[in-house]
């Protein structure tokens, strides 16, 4: 089928791409030049782990073309799909602009097109209740095109989106036409290993759908953050907690790992649309509200924890933060925890070493001189009084430990992602404090303060 994506960002660029690998011929869209540029030189502008090969490949086989001109890419198209930005606005509401825009330019080259032309519209876009609707009716009112409009909201995950791509757990589909849902039905069939898969639903439902699964997962964490508390009271263990209720399989094993609070793009920004969605139709949403403050809270009682378990103001206390990304194999640090646990360390005026196989250029921007900036984990630890583990990247678990142990002012580690293993700091001496666990307390005593 021929598909044209508008907006080469995340979102479309991995769409686009995975519609080209299962056979269909597309035409990404973009309307930032230098993007337009890199795109056609064929380099692939976002760091995801088999993205750019991909689409190198099909982008050299032509099934995949980038241009900077919405209606030369719409004329022709059997689907057009809309993965523009959403971005909240300070406030929390989602900003539409974007996605306006994107809308009133397929609007007009399909006004181009004739009464003949026959397009089905695709929201891929994160969107509050009712956008499809109104788009729709919009759309309509502009022009005698035969056209529909559906809701697709996307579940890909940073890091794997190609496999959550290619390898859907559903696809969901929300319209009102069922000759709509034929033609999505069509366009994923290489993808629909079971029909029931491939769900149909009414616009407003597949809007929230979008809402619901990510404020459920991210509820899901916040949940445990909260038991880290319990644990740390009564001395239990959310890993053993972990496996303990995710065993059930009413209740699963996914998305319950503690730590030091959840971030990106997605989770912060879709809980509190979702919170504003509520207030919209005038009802407080009391849970989503909790999910939120239990996030914003675990980062601060993260640093509050290493000032007392270092047993003094952490003023003038070198802290190496390892990991900046909000979490592993990517660049991204929209939203990252280490933002806001930075944040409070310099507050109390600690002096801030940090690291990040990926994403210190990024927080370079943020932070500027403010932090100590470290080539590894090794060079990031000498001379602290402690180091902060804030993403578990899978190379912290395998670090010289005794080596660093030694460099260290203090041997001291507070993993924010349980992500270590407790017999490993204990045979290499540190002190390890961990979210929800036992610490490892060596007998060692902490030296004073630098
Ligand atoms: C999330 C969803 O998982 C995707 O399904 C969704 O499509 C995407 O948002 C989106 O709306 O576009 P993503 O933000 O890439 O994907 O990252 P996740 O893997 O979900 O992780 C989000 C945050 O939760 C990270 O900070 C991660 O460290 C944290 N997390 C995750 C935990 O603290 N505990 C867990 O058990 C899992």
């Amino acid at each position: 089928m021929d598909v044209t994506i508008i907006g080469c960002g995340y979102v479309g660029l991995v769409t686009g791409t995975c519609l080209a690998a299962i056979g269909h011929n597309v035409r990404g869209v973009e309307t930032d030049p230098r993007r337009v540029k890199m795109l056609t030189d064929g380099h692939c502008p976002i760091f995801e782990p088999g993205l750019q090969e991909l689409m190198q490949e099909h982008y050299a086989s032509g099934q995949l073309q980038f241009t900077g001109n919405v209606s030369e890419a719409v004329k022709d198209a059997q689907v057009v799909f809309l993965c523009v930005g959403t971005p909240p606005k300070p406030d929390g509401t989602v900003d539409m602009s974007f996605l306006e825009k994107a809308g009133k330019d397929v609007c007009d080259a399909v006004a181009a097109q004739g009464a003949d032309y026959m397009v089905t519209i695709v929201v891929k876009s994160t969107v509050p209740a009712g956008t499809n609707r109104k788009l729709y009716h919009f759309l309509k009112q502009q022009t005698t095109a035969h056209l529909q409009v559906v809701s697709n909201p996307e579940f890909l995950r940073e890091g794997s989106a190609v496999k959550d791509c290619l390898e859907p757990d559903r696809i969901v589909i929300g319209g009102e036409s069922t000759e709509a849902f034929r033609m999505m039905r069509r366009l994923y069939d290489p993808l629909v290993k079971r029909e029931e898969s491939f769900m149909t639903m009414n616009w407003e439902s597949a809007e929230l759908t979008k809402y619901a699964a990510n404020a459920m997962l991210a509820a899901r964490i916040s949940f445990m953050n909260e038991m880290t508390i319990l644990c740390d009271e009564y001395g239990a263990d959310v890993e053993d907690i972990r496996k303990g209720i995710g065993s059930d399989s009413r209740i699963g094993p996914a998305f319950l790992r503690a730590g030091c609070g959840y971030g990106g793009s997605c989770f912060p920004k879709d809980v509190a649309a979702l919170a504003h969605i509520s207030n919209a139709v005038g009802h407080e949403n009391l849970f989503v509200d909790a999910i939120q403050s239990i996030n914003a809270m675990q980062k601060k009682r993260f640093v509050d924890k290493i000032e007392k378990k270092l047993g003094r103001d952490i003023r003038g206390a070198k802290i190496a933060v390892w990991g900046l990304a909000f979490k592993a194999d990517t660049d991204d640090i929209r939203e990252s925890p280490a933002l806001d646990v930075i944040r409070y360390l310099l507050d109390k005026q600690a002096i801030v070493k940090a690291t990040d196989p990926k994403a210190m250029e990024n927080m370079k921007q943020v932070f500027k001189d403010q932090v100590e900036w470290c080539p590894d984990p090794v060079t990031c630890a000498a001379g602290a009084d402690a180091v902060a583990l804030l993403t578990d990247w899978p190379q912290y678990t395998t670090l010289p430990f005794r080596k660093i142990a030694a460099t260290m002012n203090n041997p001291v580690i507070f993993d924010g992602r349980n992500c270590l293993h407790r017999e490993v700091m204990r045979e290499t001496g540190f002190q390890y404090y961990p979210m929800g666990r036992p610490a490892v307390e060596n007998t060692l005593k902490l030296k004073n303060r630098v």
